[in-house]
């Protein structure tokens, strides 16, 4: 080392851990010999987002089923390597700088989706982690059960509706499911009942680290016809109110829970609409003119204009109603 590149060294800051560092050729080894599923290195955030923004994932891994994802679990623990769940990447956010670490999606390959019980009344459906939420809620109205026909349209995996306790309409994922799969850590599977599940608006406690495997959801045998209405209903009003035609994250902010019980709550679109935000453009990225709690990325819209937005509504917000509003989304990876 020449004394200018030794002072360089010890004077310029010290450089974050940068795409594919992580990933030595030992680690790549050991993904070629022991997982099975399949691996994508260098992956742009870009295919595998609603909003399709993201700078790159070190690895982008499919695992087959639960052995594979344990392999996985198994590698990062023991090479000190993040993992990240993406799920289908609706309602995720990625910075432009990427992930580093494993990032992974459990689909194609945990997407069973069948009837495990049938009572007189009802019947009893199990879901696997990457199952679409659609898939359920079509599931549901081929067998006519009805529960989950306002979920329609809710973009997203089994596994992410879960674990955010997803909703629509007055219906939320805690109102039907039974029993929910997870792997631990530890790399132990657990099944939890509805007792033992602690739901709150937008939100499922799990045991740090933990994945959702599956779910067991209980829908009442109805009427087909009815079923379809319905499931025909939520989607036109989708359609009529939300910006369906640009890539997006879906819903952006929580709507504010009410303090007092009986209290209307608000709607997080109505309060930024109110608030004279709407199409307010920032790089590639716009507050929707259709729906103010939706931000749709026009044209190769970067993650910073989309935070950037964030924080500006809720800025504005504050300032003028004094709400505070909270994201719904997740946010991963670097600056
Ligand atoms: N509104 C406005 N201006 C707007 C948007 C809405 O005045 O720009 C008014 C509407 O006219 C309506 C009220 O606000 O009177 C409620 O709007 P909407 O029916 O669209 O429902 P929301 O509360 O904004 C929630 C969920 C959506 C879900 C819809 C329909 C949250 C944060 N959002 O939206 O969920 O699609 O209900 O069920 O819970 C999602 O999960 O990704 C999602 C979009």
């Amino acid at each position: 080392m020449t004394w200018q590149e030794e002072m360089l060294k010890k004077w310029l800051p010290k450089p974050k851990v940068g795409v594919g560092q992580l990933i030595t050729d030992a680690v790549r080894d050991r993904l070629a010999r022991e997982f099975k599923g399949e691996v994508l290195f260098r992956e742009s955030m870009k295919e595998h987002t609603s909003i399709r923004i993201g700078g790159m994932a070190d690895v982008f891994a499919r695992p087959q089923n639960v052995e594979d994802l344990r392999v996985l679990l198994k590698i990062a623990n023991e090479e000190n390597i993040p993992f990240t769940f993406l799920g289908w990447g609706s309602n995720t956010l990625v910075r432009d700088a990427g992930i580093r670490g494993f990032v992974v999606a459990l689909m194609p390959g945990f997407s069973k989706v069948e009837v495990v019980a049938d009572e007189a009344d009802t019947m009893d459906v199990m879901a696997e982690a990457g199952v679409k939420i659609g898939a359920l809620v079509e599931l549901s109205r081929e067998k006519s059960l009805t529960g989950v026909e306002a979920l329609i349209g809710i973009p997203g995996s089994i596994g992410g509706a879960v674990v955010m306790n997803a909703g629509a309409r007055g219906v939320e994922i805690k109102d039907v499911v039974r029993e929910v799969t997870i792997l631990t850590l530890e790399g132990e599977i657990k099944s939890i009942s509805r007792e033992k599940l602690e739901f709150s608006y937008r939100h499922l406690k799990l045991p740090r680290g933990a994945a959702v495997l599956s779910a067991v959801f209980r829908l009442n045998k109805g009427n087909q016809e009815e079923i379809q209405n319905q499931i025909r209903q939520y989607q036109l009003k989708r359609a009529e109110t939300q910006p369906l035609n640009f890539p997006s994250l879906g819903s952006v902010f929580k709507n504010p829970q009410p303090q007092k019980k009986n209290e209307v709550p608000l709607s997080a679109g109505q309060i930024i609409d109110e608030a004279g935000l709407k199409n307010i453009r920032v790089g590639g990225a716009r507050i929707s003119e259709k729906h103010g709690n939706f931000i749709v990325n026009e044209k190769d819209a970067k993650a910073k204009d989309v935070l950037v937005l964030i924080n500006l509504v809720k800025e504005k917000v504050k300032e003028k109603t004094g709400i505070q509003l909270e994201t719904e989304v997740k946010v991963l990876g670097e600056e």
